[in-house]
């Protein structure tokens, strides 16, 4: 390869030097040159999310319906306890760990065992990595799209306050392992049925099932998190090189590259769950028992 002569290399510099400071105009709100249906996105993200939170609200709410429990179903024998009352540390199941509401409750605050736990889930989600990234466009637009003018002239980023808070994710992380270990229990109670005796015996229903794809598809979005994989890849700047550790990374990793369709999917999934135990619990779906 021949080398330039220095004065034509520093010709050559001053150009791409004028060339990177050539600075785009800035642009106004929701202005772009893109050709393609940047919109949809956003706007699917603001929809789903908006819809998930008005029913999981709405449903930690209503935890009985005409006096009875409505998040868990016993009908022939079952036992199917929906993820937003689990665990129940204290409520009207057998599931509850230290038995019904507290007396010392007031009694003009409403009171539900989904109170006591679905801040843990719903901080994680909130704090996701991936979310932050669809929900900044979503709901406040910052910006709508990637190449779309935003609403506003600064950009503080996430390392000022509030949102530096956004970094509590990786101690959220630990509670929802935890919470898989918890709702991978529920789905192996919802194959032990009690026959007229009072006896457990293994039995399947399509609850059963709508409860292990819950814990599945939960697991995959959980193990997948980019906390989990940075915790459990090793080092600062490179991977561990110890083999549980890189194996453990190569896993993580696998589950992070989808880590976006694991968080729909397994968002849709634990609000289906609900509504299936809330409906057969109220008598309008009848769970089919296959074995
Ligand atoms: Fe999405 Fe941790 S980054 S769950």
């Amino acid at each position: 390869m021949t080398s330039l002569p220095a004065r034509g290399l520093f010709q050559a510099n001053k150009n791409i030097m004028a060339y990177a400071n050539v600075s785009a105009p800035r642009r106004g709100f929701g202005e772009t040159t893109r050709p393609d249906a940047w919109w949809v996105q956003p706007l699917a993200v603001f929809l789903g999310f908006s819809t998930f939170i008005v029913y999981s609200t709405w449903a930690a709410f209503n935890p009985l319906h005409a006096g009875q429990c409505a998040y868990w179903f016993h009908g022939n024998g079952a036992d199917y306890q929906s993820p937003f009352f689990s665990p129940e540390i204290v409520g009207v199941s057998p599931h509850a760990w230290f038995g019904a509401q507290p007396h010392w409750w007031p009694a003009w605050l409403i009171f539900s065992p989904a109170f006591l736990v679905l801040w843990a889930p719903a901080g994680f989600r909130f704090t996701c990595y991936y979310y932050r990234g669809a929900y900044y466009k979503a709901f406040w637009a910052d910006p709508l799209n990637c190449a779309v003018g935003e609403p506003r002239k600064s950009y503080l980023g996430e390392r000022y306050f509030p949102l530096i808070i956004q970094n509590i994710h990786r101690y959220f992380m630990y509670l929802a392992v935890v919470f898989i270990v918890i709702l991978a229990c529920d789905a192996w109670d919802g194959f032990r049925f009690t026959d007229a005796a009072g006896v457990k015996h293994f039995g399947l229903g399509v609850g059963s099932v709508v409860l292990t794809l819950n814990v599945i598809f939960l697991a995959c979005y959980t193990f997948g998190c980019h906390s989990l994989r940075h915790l459990i890849g090793g080092f600062l700047d490179e991977p561990s090189k110890v083999t549980p550790c890189a194996k453990g990374f190569a896993c993580v990793s696998c589950l992070n590259r989808r880590h976006m369709m694991w968080a729909w999917i397994s968002l849709f999934w634990v609000g289906f769950t609900d509504v299936y135990v809330r409906l057969c619990a109220m008598g309008i779906w009848h769970d089919l028992r296959i074995l």
